[in-house]
């Protein structure tokens, strides 16, 4: 396989049509194997006329029954077939692996990267010249973007959209924020267990993703604030008609898309990411996005780094009041006028780059600069922000020299600035053991330490950065601490928590020698982590230190262990970062 240079942004250009495509390699001819490539398509019903030069589109679907964010997108698949079909292109939808967040163990993080490698070959192998990313659940959404990117064919997103509002005895409830707070409250003797079997009947009232600013939420807002989904695909709820429309709208964009040439690299620039990054902290989105928007411009070579995501999130105020930042639901955001509106607030705040090109063909700042905000709610002004400095803290000192991210919109004021002594957690199962025992000595004031959680220590970096407060602090009414990890959280929870710690223990970082007793001190506004204990004291821990966890004896977990890259690269697959191009492989008939 060719590997390519990087592809260099320029002012985009329409290509010329007609042109001859990268799917007549296999269709447009009459020798033995232009006939042995039609005529197997053609036991599908398919009229020779749809094989006559026009765009072959794939249908790059993450529908999965496993997977039950995105069960519902067989059928909307069908209205993007009915774009492309209208439009003059001919649809062929494709399966590919569906890491879905709710039931793959040990976590779907894991597997983003082997869906991404399914989507890159499957593009690129296939007689395709544009693509349709069917996603939704959290890593459906990056997998398919990194595998697009690295092959660089016209590619377009559409998500299928979050789930109606939870409610319960007249509350709303929250896809997973309000799970950790029910838990939490069983916890602490204030809800019943009967009760909380009662509230999940109400969590899941439809199809669709998590309906919180989670990880789904965040990312289908990335991919519009990137420019690679219509403009106002994010926030359409699952089962609202317009949801179809935007499908139908989608299969359609992506044949001229075709025809133009409109490819990811035209699209994701580095002024793209910095927009999706802005975007990020204006939503209050998840610390997900981080690892995600870092390993898919790994794929495009945009050199972007963690620092970025500090330096361009700091002055961004969180404005979208949503859960778990805020108090309302994807449905509300909608209602209020969705992504657009936020955009347009950061145009006129000066922190967008407005002439990023998107893949309707129009710049970001064409397609939102006439949104209007039905809501101010749950849009908020920015002189009534949720957060002033919202965007991502990205801390780093002896603890995390490779760095460490925390939400503040997430987090509570008063414990920014914390010093506390640590109560370690060697993995989950030591926390599981002994975080409600109780002889444990912890207070509030403490800060939880728990590691061999990060990429290769879980494996897969799990969402336990979150660890639940222990119950007798919970009993007093206590409903924050300090926590750190090298794990990820799910982009529905909240608190004090910081996430991403690199090195991770299980390679070897600081983290791995932090003791009970040790004191930590934290300091947000100074982007401060500090292990106070003398450095020769954590050369002499280091030195005396050997990995707990074993690389696994065969199998994709041994491919994920031997090349998983750190959190603060995006722990992407260090043999994937790049892009290989989209170059047709020689036939074997
Ligand atoms: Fe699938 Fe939240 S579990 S989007």
């Amino acid at each position: 396989m060719t590997v390519h240079t990087k592809p260099q942004p320029t002012k985009f250009v329409p290509a010329q049509w007609p042109r001859k495509l990268r799917s007549t390699e296999w269709f447009g001819g009459t020798s033995r194997d232009h006939i042995y490539h039609r005529s197997w398509m053609k036991n599908q019903g398919l009229p020779a006329d749809l094989f006559d030069g026009r765009p072959v589109i794939g249908i790059c679907n993450t529908w999965s029954e496993l997977t039950p964010c995105n069960a519902h997108l067989r059928d909307l698949a069908e209205r993007v077939k009915h774009g492309i079909y209208e439009a003059g292109g001919l649809p062929l939808e494709f399966p590919v692996f569906s890491p879905g967040e709710s039931a793959l163990r040990p976590t779907a993080m894991m597997y983003r990267n082997l869906a991404s490698m399914d989507v890159e070959e499957a593009l690129r192998a296939n007689p395709l010249d544009g693509v349709v990313l069917m996603v939704g659940c959290d890593k459906t959404t990056p997998a398919l973007l990194m595998g697009a990117a690295s092959v660089d064919i016209p590619a377009i997103v559409v998500t299928g959209g979050p789930m109606l509002n939870g409610w319960f005895r007249n509350e709303r409830i929250g896809s997973g924020t309000a799970l950790w707070q029910m838990s939490e409250a069983i916890k602490a003797g204030t809800m019943s267990q009967a009760d909380f079997l009662e509230a999940e009947q109400a969590m899941s009232r439809s199809p669709g993703s998590c309906n919180t600013m989670g990880t789904a939420s965040t990312m289908a807002s990335m991919a519009e604030a990137l420019g690679m989904a219509l403009s106002g695909n994010a926030a359409i709820p699952a089962v609202d008609s317009r949801r179809r429309v935007m499908a139908q709208l989608t299969g359609r964009r992506i044949v001229q898309m075709v025809k133009d040439d409109l490819k990811p690299s035209d699209v994701l620039t580095r002024a793209a990411f910095e927009n999706a990054i802005r975007c990020n902290g204006a939503i209050g989105g998840s610390t997900n996005a981080v690892v995600h928007l870092l390993a898919l411009s790994g794929r495009t070579e945009v050199d972007l780094t963690l620092d970025d995501w500090d330096r361009l999130g700091r002055d961004v105020p969180t404005i979208v009041n949503l859960m778990p930042s805020g108090k309302y639901l994807m449905e509300e955001f909608f209602y209020a006028g969705g992504l657009p509106v936020v955009l347009k607030a950061l145009g006129e705040g000066g922190l967008l780059n407005k002439d990023t090109l998107t893949v309707s063909g129009e710049t970001l700042w064409d397609e939102v600069k006439d949104a209007s905000n039905w809501n101010t709610d749950v849009i908020r002004p920015v002189n009534s922000a949720l957060t002033a400095q919202g965007g991502i803290a990205v801390l780093r000192g002896n603890l995390a020299p490779n760095g460490a991210v925390l939400k503040p919109s997430a987090a509570t004021p008063s414990l920014m600035v914390h010093r506390g002594r640590a109560v370690v957690f060697e993995d989950i199962g030591d926390y599981k053991r002994k975080i409600d025992d109780p002889d444990l000595d912890i207070d509030e004031t403490c800060v939880m330490v728990l590691k061999n959680c990060g990429p290769r220590g879980y494996p897969g970096m799990a969402e336990v950065g979150n660890m639940g407060l222990p119950s007798k602090v919970l009993k007093k009414g206590i409903t924050d601490m300090v926590r750190i990890s090298d794990a990820r959280m799910s982009g529905t929870a909240y608190g004090t928590v910081i996430l991403h710690t690199s090195p991770e223990a299980a390679a070897g970082g600081p983290l791995a020698i932090v003791q009970d007793g040790d004191f930590i001190e934290l300091d947000v506004p100074n982007r401060r982590l500090h292990l106070d204990i003398p450095q020769a004291e954590i050369e002499r821990r280091l030195a005396a230190w050997s990995s707990p966890v074993e690389q696994p004896k065969s199998g994709y977990a041994q491919l994920y262990h031997r090349h998983v890259t750190g959190a603060d690269t995006g722990a992407d697959f260090d043999f994937l970062r790049g892009y290989r191009g989209k170059d047709v492989p020689k036939d074997s008939h």
